[in-house]
């Protein structure tokens, strides 16, 4: 419906013999002031309603509606927003409020105020860098795994990586949340429901637009309220098992639980356990099964790049797999991963509404604005980055690092991810068990097309066929 209304989206690729500029939507080029059309064209593309002058340091305002929208994207005035005024701008989008509610509850995704900060100690601690390589047995056995089945697959049958990488991520987490014996079938379950919900839900709120602060509630169609149930009934007997002491003692429910036992001020009933173990594995999946898969796109058409990782791993595992005690010595595999990300961020887009008025540079914000930080944008501006469109790990190698809050994948400031380093280990890891046994190749006539949802995917996937390595 009124997709007349929108700009047909066109992408740029562009392919050297030692340079690589990945896919990204061509600068949009409609006319300017009509914020409407905009609205709409973004409500099905994202990524396609930048300007190339929207690629620098700078904050710029819209009004959608009556609706002030402010964009912030440079470094200086990123860091008062998330940090320096932080408790103003702490809260989510009306959007992302609204699309997650019925999914989290009052999960520590969406939450804010007193219940944010009940519970963001006792998510970060679970998920703490010092609990990550007590995870790395799972993370490694979960990608040797997918080895064994990618061995087994005929060479030159096409696979959809992305479909691969989210059932990689889902075991990862899933094991790490629940612990061992959810089962296939429950696992499954879960999985599908998290990919049909995402499905299912708009990504425009367009209650909010038209005057309501604290946006619509997403309709509950017979479909969403389906996948909904289901999840909710499986993650409850999970939580219920583990009460009850039939859980696995080293999963991350358990150790909700025992956190809770210890400080039952926390009031943290099945519901609220529930909601909390639906938070980190949704938000531990999917952005770093993004990551891969991006990974994998990046390294096929940058051989130069990919020569260089098989000779890490050559040079530092041998003939062994890797594990997670070699993660500080692949320097190029942990490149490759910090700029897929800065790529293409898997959270492209950080929504806030700010509670009270506030000054964002020389823009006076209102109550109730929508104020948008946009690492898509942040990472390609060419004043932060050289060449900001191109593939080069190399920017972040050597000790090098971008200016502070101009590279912000995992967000910034109190509400930075929390799985920071959850992700990027796993990311790393797996990327280095199964880079170490296959060239993952993407057709050179495949287009790729970045698409945002919640997360930013390749749209329809990544078709992609493996390539044995001598092991
Ligand atoms: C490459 C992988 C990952 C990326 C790029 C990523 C990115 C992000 C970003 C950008 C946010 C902030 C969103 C916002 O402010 O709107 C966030 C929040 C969060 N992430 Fe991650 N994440 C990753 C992996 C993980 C993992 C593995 C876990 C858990 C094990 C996790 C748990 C969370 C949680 C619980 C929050 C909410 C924190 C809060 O609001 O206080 N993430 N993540």
């Amino acid at each position: 419906m009124l997709s007349w209304l929108q700009q047909p989206v066109n992408f740029r690729e562009v392919l050297s013999d030692e340079a690589f500029e990945p896919a990204h939507a061509e600068y949009y080029s409609g006319p300017p002031g009509k914020p409407l059309k905009l609205l709409l064209q973004a409500r099905t593309d994202f990524l396609s309603i930048w300007r190339a002058t929207d690629y620098a340091e700078k904050v710029s305002q819209i009004r959608i509606l009556g609706r002030q929208v402010v964009l912030v994207n440079s470094p200086e005035l990123i860091r008062q927003v998330v940090v320096k005024r932080h408790e103003n701008f702490e809260r989510k989008s009306p959007q992302m409020r609204r699309a997650l509610e019925y999914l989290l509850g009052d999960g520590l995704f969406i939450s804010d105020g007193e219940t944010w900060k009940q519970r963001r100690g006792l998510v970060a601690d679970i998920v703490h860098m010092n609990r990550v390589p007590s995870f790395g047995p799972i993370m490694e056995k979960t990608a040797g795994e997918l080895v064994e089945r990618w061995a087994g697959i005929p060479e030159g049958q096409t696979l959809n990586v992305l479909h691969e990488m989210a059932g990689l991520t889902a075991e990862i987490i899933s094991r790490s949340v629940f612990g061992n014996q959810l089962g296939e079938d429950s696992a499954n379950a879960v999985t599908d429901s998290f990919t049909s919900y995402q499905s299912l839900i708009d990504s425009i709120n367009l209650g909010y637009f038209i005057g309501f602060d604290e946006g619509l509630p997403v309709l509950r169609t017979p479909s969403l309220r389906r996948s909904v149930k289901r999840l909710h009934r499986i993650i409850d007997k999970v939580v219920e098992d583990h009460l009850a002491g039939r859980g696995d003692h080293n999963s991350m429910v358990e150790l909700l639980i025992r956190r809770q036992q210890r400080s039952p001020e926390l009031k943290l009933d099945v519901v609220a356990l529930r909601n909390e173990a639906a938070t980190i594995f949704m938000a531990g999946h999917e952005t770093t099964a993004a990551t891969l898969t991006w990974a994998w796109y990046l390294l096929s058409r940058a051989p130069w790049v990919e020569r260089a990782v098989h000779a890490e791993l050559d040079r530092v595992c041998g003939g062994r797999a890797p594990t997670i005690d070699d993660v500080p010595r692949l320097e190029w595999c942990k490149a490759v991963i910090e700029e897929s990300l800065r790529l293409y961020p898997p959270v492209p887009i950080l929504a806030r509404q700010n509670k009270q008025a506030d000054t964002i540079g020389d823009i006076d914000v209102a109550p109730g604005s929508l104020i948008l930080i946009v690492p898509w944008l942040l990472h390609r501006t060419p004043s932060l980055f050289t060449a900001p469109h191109e593939f080069r790990p190399e920017r972040f190698m050597g000790g090098k690092r971008p200016t502070p809050y101009s590279y912000i994948p995992f967000a910034s400031g109190p509400r930075v991810c929390p799985g920071l380093h959850f992700g990027l280990t796993e990311a790393v890891l797996c990327l280095a068990i199964l880079a170490q046994r296959f060239r993952v190749r993407v057709a050179e006539t495949h287009k790729v097309e970045p698409m945002c949802r919640l997360t930013l995917r390749p749209r329809g996937g990544l078709p992609v066929t493996l390539e044995r390595r001598a092991a």
